[in-house]
């Protein structure tokens, strides 16, 4: 009897895709888990500011529960033509490029998709009318004891996992939809502006094989899976259901990936109670932080982030206990963020290695936004209101994670750390100078930008502060803020803003308030006053830079200031204004330092103790020259520009990283230089774990797991997960590769064999052995001594599930020799 069972690519697919889907049924299987929030700081001044504080660090914390998919990888298509072969050959050796096609790393706007299908559509999410009990968070399909129950009588739930009892303000109508989409349309514009990525050829492809997003998330509508999105690079899909925190404005989440790692789709969430024309610059703001988030600032999306190479990064964050701060902090070390970091705040020291990411005074819970104490109002810390603004260094991160290049035109001026030097990034606030320390309430003076005259916020806190932030004798004294680390500085008074023309100046010592109209020490008073009681030795006086001077008027008298600053006086007052110095309010950007380098680099290389330390693809003192490295590696044709244009295959600055097969991202995994990479912990629900753990489980896999009790293996975290493991994805695999089980094709012997081999290799394919974090792809004996047992003619040659034949790392090598397979084989036949 001759039979052959002849297997092929499209069967094994379906193998990985019983394991997402797995996923999705467990999706609503969680745990609810205990979720703290943080509340916002100040942040220098104390008017009245709504403020979103953002909840993605929380949010991420909930994907990671199990039975929650944090993912779908879905491969695109990046390079027009890819299938036509490239004639290197000749085209390099006349050096010359006949091909009138862009170079294939060629970045173009990116186009953001917003698709409002999901607004309203979820009734059980959706405020429809006023008393509609609708879900919160993600409430717990069965309440688990010992945690605490949903009670939908709690006004206002405070927490995520519960019902909700609808006000009108939660009902999405036409003029808060209309008002929805106007600022979403000008995010995306923005973005537009912002950011560049490689286009996506044709229509975007999408899986949808869960939903997209948190909280329920959102069905992808059908279309968009079986015919892709036209003229798209990122899909955001929008819904208005009601956010568990009244300060939390909107939120948004990363659901799908492309084969590099690269968001492709999102959920966005906006409150409908925040669309009121109230809020619609907060809005603004706080949407670009969100859809920042979904683009790469996201500790998840940190470990798919790519070097100038397009290889993943080995490096995004560092964790270090600094000794000078007195305890663990996070850092960003990516070069383009250390580059505009050094810049920002002229730090320009060796002793600055990384911009430090907010930990709320904590480490491990966070992680997705900066350090307030350290970037104040900057658009992304934990709390966003109308003043925040986009800096370089945020820009430089999503720059950095490969997928991008950002147009650092679009960043807005941050005032706060300006010029402050290596010391201000790297000393406790406490040791920080002029307005960004204070230490005695008695003490008034202009905040840090010069915009208003402030106070000195220090509270008396029932508790002792943490050891690192007890500033003061008293250890229960400190800063308003936890984002802020406790630290004190001057923050405005209400009516103290210099810019605001409905606060009152103080005529009697010749003050004007208005846009041009900054703070100054002085103790000026109109002749024949006396000083008041009231005044604080400072004031608001307009200023202008002409003809490299600064100029200051008290009651409409222009005056010259020195250069460096000093004290002035004016006709008709007492006293003396101090001038502050002339590059403090004129806009040049730089003040003389003799560790700044030649050109600043040319923003292509990082300036450490005066020197250029270039970047990859750059060179010369300054880095001002551009060259192709390792003259394109000898995979790629290198242009006069100094751009290496890539074989077909290869990729990266200097077409050294080869582009892994299209069925790498089918199969869930990330290209990593051509090696399809599937990590464990990209699976939400699954983690390493011992053989002996799921030994108990998995009766099928005893003899497996057996012989190799001290291995790890990838499997679903949650105890109901795994009893169903083997029933959902161990047996139909089984079953494929043993169809009829019992059906007799070959001798007693001979099926005996093909059994045993069917489940080895199921059992293997099912649950892959994990180092560390890395799933093993299955060793290449293995599926051969599989088609030799059942004379099968599976593709052992699929690298995105089996080893190569030199094996390397590999789950279950095969019991049975390859030779002794053969001698048994001739028995049968
Ligand atoms: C919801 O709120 C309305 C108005 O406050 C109230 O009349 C109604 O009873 C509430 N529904 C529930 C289920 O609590
Ligand atoms: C970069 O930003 C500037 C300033 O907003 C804008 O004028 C320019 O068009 C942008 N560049 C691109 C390529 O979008
Ligand atoms: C760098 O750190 C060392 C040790 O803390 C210190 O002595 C030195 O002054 C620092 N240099 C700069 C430029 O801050
Ligand atoms: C600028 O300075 C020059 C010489 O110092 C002077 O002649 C000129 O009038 C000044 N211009 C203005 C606008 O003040
Ligand atoms: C780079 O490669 C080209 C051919 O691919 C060769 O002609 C040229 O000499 C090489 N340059 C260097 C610096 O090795
Ligand atoms: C798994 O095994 C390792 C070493 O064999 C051991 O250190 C670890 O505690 C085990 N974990 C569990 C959950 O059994
Ligand atoms: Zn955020």
């Amino acid at each position: 009897m001759d039979f052959v069972l002849r297997f092929n690519l499209p069967i094994v697919i379906v193998v990985f895709q019983i394991v997402l889907i797995l996923a999705w049924l467990e999706a609503n299987d969680a745990k609810a888990q205990e979720r703290r929030f943080q509340s916002g700081g100040l942040d220098g001044r104390v008017e009245k500011v709504a403020s979103h504080s953002c909840i993605h660090d929380q949010i991420l914390e909930q994907r990671k529960r199990p039975g929650r998919q944090v993912y779908s990888v879905t491969p695109q298509v990046y390079e027009p033509g890819r299938s036509k072969p490239l004639q290197h050959k000749g085209r390099a050796l006349l050096g010359v490029s006949t091909s009138s096609k862009p170079s294939k790393d060629e970045k173009k706007p990116i186009r953001i998709y917003l698709s409002y299908d999901a607004v309203g559509l979820s009734p059980d999410r959706d405020c429809q009318n006023v008393g509609d009990m609708v879900k919160l968070g993600d409430p717990p399909i069965t309440s688990l004891p010992g945690l605490p129950s949903c009670n939908p009588l709690a006004n206002p739930p405070t927490l995520g996992d519960c019902w909700y009892n609808c006000t009108s303000e939660d009902i999405p109508g036409e003029d808060k939809k209309h008002r929805l989409r106007k600022a979403l349309g000008q995010t995306a514009d923005w973005f537009r502006r912002a950011l560049a990525v490689e286009p996506v050829n044709g229509n975007l492809r999408l899986s949808g094989y869960s939903a997209c997003g948190q909280d329920g998330g959102v069905q992808l509508p059908r279309e968009y899976v079986e015919e892709g999105v036209s003229d798209a690079d990122l899909v955001l899909l929008v819904t208005t259901r009601p956010a568990a925190i009244w300060t939390t404005l909107a939120w948004a989440v990363a659901c799908e990936r492309d084969q590099w790692g690269r968001a492709i789709a999102g959920h966005v969430n906006v409150a409908p109670r925040h669309l009121t024309a109230e809020e619609e610059a907060s809005l603004s703001a706080t949407l670009k932080h969100e859809v920042i988030h979904v683009l790469g600032f996201d500790p998840h999306a940190f470990t798919h982030f790519r070097d100038e190479r397009k290889r993943l990064r080995n490096k995004v964050t560092e964790q270090v206990m600094d000794e000078k701060i007195g305890r663990a902090v996070t850092r960003v070390v990516l070069p383009r963020v250390v580059m505009h970091s050094r810049h920002h705040y002229a730090a320009f020291s060796g002793n600055f290695t990384g911009l430090e990411l907010e930990d709320g005074g904590e480490s491990g819970t966070s992680g997705s936004h900066w350090e307030k104490r350290l970037l104040m109002n900057e658009i992304m810390t934990g709390s966003v209101d109308t003043r925040s603004v986009v800096s370089k260094m945020t820009l430089a991160l999503l720059e950095d994670s490969g997928w991008y290049k950002a147009n650092y035109s679009m960043a807005d001026r941050l005032d706060w750390g300006r010029n402050q030097g290596t010391e201000f990034v790297t000393s406790p606030c406490n040791l920080w100078k002029g307005a960004y320390h204070c230490n005695t309430k008695e003490f008034s003076g202009c905040t840090y930008n010069r915009e208003a005259q402030g106070y000195c916020p220090i509270q008396t806190y029932s508790r002792d502060l943490p050891r690192w932030a007890q500033y003061f004798p008293q250890a229960n004294k400190g800063g308003p803020s936890l984002f802020a680390d406790y630290c004190t500085y001057l923050v405005a008074y209400t009516d103290g803003i210099c810019t605001d023309t409905n606060s009152a100046p103080d005529t009697m010592l010749g003050e004007v308030r208005g846009s041009n109209s900054r703070c100054m020490a002085s103790s000026l008073v109109r002749t024949g006053f006396v000083q008041g009681f009231t005044t604080q030795g400072n004031g608001c006086y307009q200023h202008r830079c002409i003809n490299n001077t600064l100029e200051v008027a008290v009651d409409g008298m222009w005056s010259m200031c020195p250069q460096a600053g000093g004290s002035i006086q004016f006709p008709g007052f007492h006293g003396e204004l101090i001038c502050p110095a002339y590059h403090e309010l004129c806009n040049t950007g730089m003040v003389v330092d003799s560790e700044r380098c030649p050109r600043a680099c040319n923003f292509n290389g990082d300036c450490v103790d005066g020197r250029c330390h270039c970047f990859l693809g750059f060179h010369g003192h300054d880095c001002s020259r551009r060259s192709c490295p390792s003259n394109c590696t000898g995979n790629g044709l290198c242009l006069n520009n100094g751009i290496c244009e890539c074989k077909t295959g290869y990729t990266g600055i200097d077409c050294s990283t080869a582009v892994c097969d299209e069925q790498c991202g089918l199969h869930g995994g990330v290209c990593d230089n051509g090696i399809c990479k599937f990590r464990c912990s990209d699976y939400g629900k699954y983690t390493c774990q011992n053989s002996s753990t799921l030994l108990s489980t998995l009766s099928v896999c005893k003899n497996v797991l057996g012989n190799d009790i001290s291995g790890q293996h990838c499997a679903p975290r949650e105890h109901s997960m795994l009893l169903k493991l083997e029933e959902v994805v161990v047996m139909p695999n089984y079953h494929r590769l043993f169809p009829g089980g019992a059906r007799k094709f070959f001798n007693i012997f001979g099926n005996t064999l093909c059994e045993e081999a069917a489940k080895r290799l199921s059992c293997w394919i099912s649950i892959q052995k994990c180092d560390g974090d890395n799933r093993l792809r299955v060793c290449h004996s293995a599926c051969q001594s599989y088609n030799l047992a059942c004379g099968a003619s599976l593709d052992c040659s699929d690298q995105t599930i089996f080893s190569s034949k030199g094996e390397g790392r590999c789950t279950g090598f095969d019991e049975v020799k390859e030779e002794e397979m053969k001698e048994w084989r001739k028995m049968i036949c």
